[in-house]
């Protein structure tokens, strides 16, 4: 009889352990219900609607030209759902976001150590289109976010030909945002005509042997690539792509290596937003990518992606409603990943009280 109570006991108690498991590894996805998921990004919406800090990107023309009011939240979980508030419809160029992308498409077919290699993975401190940069150690120990370095990574994409190279990025960028893309031809056109300050970048990168050839070709399609249109929702999924360990949330496809998604997210953390990369790390302790169009996306490993549009940017190039509301959100979701878990601040709390 006793070992008869023993056994339920023991079933009993198996069954509980397993059901706190399922509560861990759900509440792990999203700690939050929807509904404070939605009522995180109407308020962070509310809250920044009409601030009118920073200015468009003017030095590429057809990017002074965009509407400065465009403002777009969106978040995707891992478990693919998508949550947006604003103008989610409308499309800018997705500038130097690409980057992540690129990077990801060159580890995949050269393995993890090859950017690593040709162009090292440390914060330059500088500017993105940073010549000084460069020259400090000759193309090296910089990373694939700025512009020398992403440069770089576009040359480093296999192909026979320039078409062949193209379609691979386009289809790179397409796979993660779980939809066709297409490239905005006016900016594409604009920036081309007005680009003489990466071409030099392009061709400093090849006197340094980091770009092994046709300098100039790699510059025009990094170009083309920055000219990608995306929405807020486009650029969400891609982060959620990231957090999901590369496969995507929405269409589940495997975009690239799980294996190589923690050193993309390494890049992002240090330099993702240039210059002000600590500060942005500071406030939120998110990997994030901003781009000059407007855009910023940033990825809660295992939990969720999240973007932003808004063209007025600081002086640093990163949007500054972007900034915020990313910042705003991610925080009132607890995504910070260097935050201690509710447990580990409630036993502080009661070791303090004896
Ligand atoms: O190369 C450039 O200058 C642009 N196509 C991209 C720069 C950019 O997005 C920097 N971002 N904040």
């Amino acid at each position: 009889m006793s070992s008869r109570i023993t056994r339920l006991a023991s079933r009993l108690w198996a069954a509980v352990l397993a059901s706190a498991l399922m509560a861990a590894v759900v509440s792990n996805v999203s700690a939050q219900t929807p509904a404070e998921i939605d009522a995180a990004l109407k308020a962070a919406f509310a809250k920044f609607q009409n601030l009118q800090e920073g200015k468009n990107a003017d030095y590429i023309p057809a990017l002074a030209e965009v509407d400065s009011k465009i403002y777009g939240i969106a978040l995707v979980t891992v478990d693919g759902k998508v949550y947006t508030t604003g103008d989610v419809t409308s499309e800018v160029s997705i500038q130097s976001i690409s980057k992540v992308f690129t990077m990801a498409l060159v580890m995949e077919e050269q393995g993890p150590d090859a950017i690593e290699k040709n162009m090292g993975v440390d914060a330059t401190g500088q500017v993105f289109n940073s010549i000084v940069a460069v020259e400090q150690y000759r193309g090296s120990e910089m990373n694939a976010m700025v512009n020398p370095g992403a440069i770089t990574s576009t040359s480093m994409v296999s192909g026979s030909s320039r078409e062949e190279i193209w379609n691979k990025i386009l289809a790179t960028h397409s796979d993660f945002a779980g939809r066709q893309l297409a490239v905005n031809q006016p900016v594409f056109k604009s920036e081309a005509e007005t680009n003489q300050r990466n071409q030099a970048i392009a061709m400093l990168m090849y006197a340094y042997g980091h770009i092994k050839s046709e300098p100039l070709r790699a510059c025009d399609i990094y170009t083309e690539q920055c000219a990608i249109n995306v929405n807020a929702k486009d650029l969400a999924t891609m982060a959620a792509t990231l957090a999901n360990g590369g496969k995507n949330p929405v269409t589940g496809k495997q975009c690239m290596k799980t294996a190589n998604v923690p050193k993309v997210l390494a890049v992002m953390a240090t330099a993702g937003l240039y210059d002000d990369s600590g500060k942005w790390l500071y406030a939120t302790g998110l990997p994030a990518k901003s781009g000059v169009g407007g855009g910023i996306l940033a990825v809660s490993p295992g939990k969720f992606g999240i973007a932003v549009i808004s063209p007025p940017l600081d002086a640093a190039g990163n949007s500054v409603k972007a900034q915020k509301t990313i910042a705003d959100i991610s925080n009132a979701l607890g995504a910070n990943p260097y935050a201690p878990k509710p447990a580990v601040v409630a036993a502080a709390k009661s070791t303090k009280k004896k």
